[in-house]
């Protein structure tokens, strides 16, 4: 049966707008509730104890819009937080951008050696080795921590040509590249930004972007569950756009993630009351 009840994305901040992007240009009839959390961004940097505890009012927060899914969006919350909001919301579907990511790398590599970059907090939790290699145990995968990017990304640093965001991207992933992988993860909301210039810099490299991988599940799940949403123009989509910092001037930052007309307006929400 068709369920029109919306999807609920959260992210620590604006960069879960990735996901939203590529959730709408697979299903543009589907409604959103969005939910970033910009009075506690970054988690990249924080502990798992804390990371857990944001994760899980987040969901909180969500799932009071009877929400039928929810999406992490966020890779640190996924890698670090995901199990904890499973035992917690154990009726509300949730999706990931790990898995998913994780099996397109798997499913992609030809030589086997696979580069994963991302946050501080997700390469420490080792999840994305554990996925996969679970889904291809013949591969042998390279993690790199990247701190500069989503600050970079986030100060609109992200063309091809720009000689500090190129300079910061051959700093890491040179060392990957010289490992001789073949497919790299960008494993943070942030780094579809730099899909562009990561793929001017390797071309030989097959890039899997977590976010397209993420709403590529989501889209597969509803339509095997026949749960998609009865309306199917974007025209017809609700959108609605939280954060839990001041609201305004939010949007001129989320439309650089989204590209496009945002279909609604950001509201600020007390997420410590959830
Ligand atoms: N959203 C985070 C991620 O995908 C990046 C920003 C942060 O550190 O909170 O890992």
């Amino acid at each position: 049966m068709p369920d029109n009840r919306p999807i609920g994305v959260f992210d620590s901040g604006i960069g879960g707008m990735t996901v939203v992007k590529s959730i709408v240009e697979n299903m543009p009839g589907e409604h959103i509730i969005y939910f970033g959390d910009t009075a506690r961004v970054p988690y990249g940097t924080k502990s798992k104890r804390q990371i857990t505890e944001f994760a899980l009012s987040d969901v909180k927060f969500l799932n009071a819009f009877d929400v039928k899914a929810v999406v992490i969006a966020c890779n640190t919350a996924d890698s670090t937080a995901r199990e904890a909001i499973e035992e917690a919301f154990p009726d509300l579907p949730v999706f990931g951008v790990v898995d998913p990511a994780s099996r397109m790398a798997a499913e992609t590599t030809v030589n086997g050696k696979i580069g994963v970059i991302a946050t501080n907090a997700t390469v420490s939790t080792g999840a994305y080795e554990r996925v996969i290699t679970a889904y291809n145990p013949e591969a042998t995968v390279f993690m790199k921590a990247c701190p500069l990017l989503v600050p970079l990304v986030e100060n609109g640093r992200i063309r091809t040509g720009d000689p500090v965001i190129e300079t910061v991207l051959k700093e890491y992933l040179d060392p990957l590249v010289e490992e001789g992988i073949d497919t790299l993860v960008l494993g943070c909301t942030h780094y579809p930004l730099l899909f562009d210039t990561i793929e001017y810099l390797y071309p030989e490299l097959r890039i899997i972007s977590s976010s397209d991988a993420a709403a590529a599940k989501v889209l597969g799940d509803l339509i095997r569950k026949d749960a998609c949403s009865e309306n199917t123009e974007a025209a017809g989509s609700e959108r609605k756009y939280f954060v839990s910092d001041d609201a305004a001037g939010v949007d001129k930052l989320a439309r650089v993630f989204m590209g496009e007309d945002l279909g609604g307006t950001f509201e600020q929400v007390n997420i410590e009351s959830y």
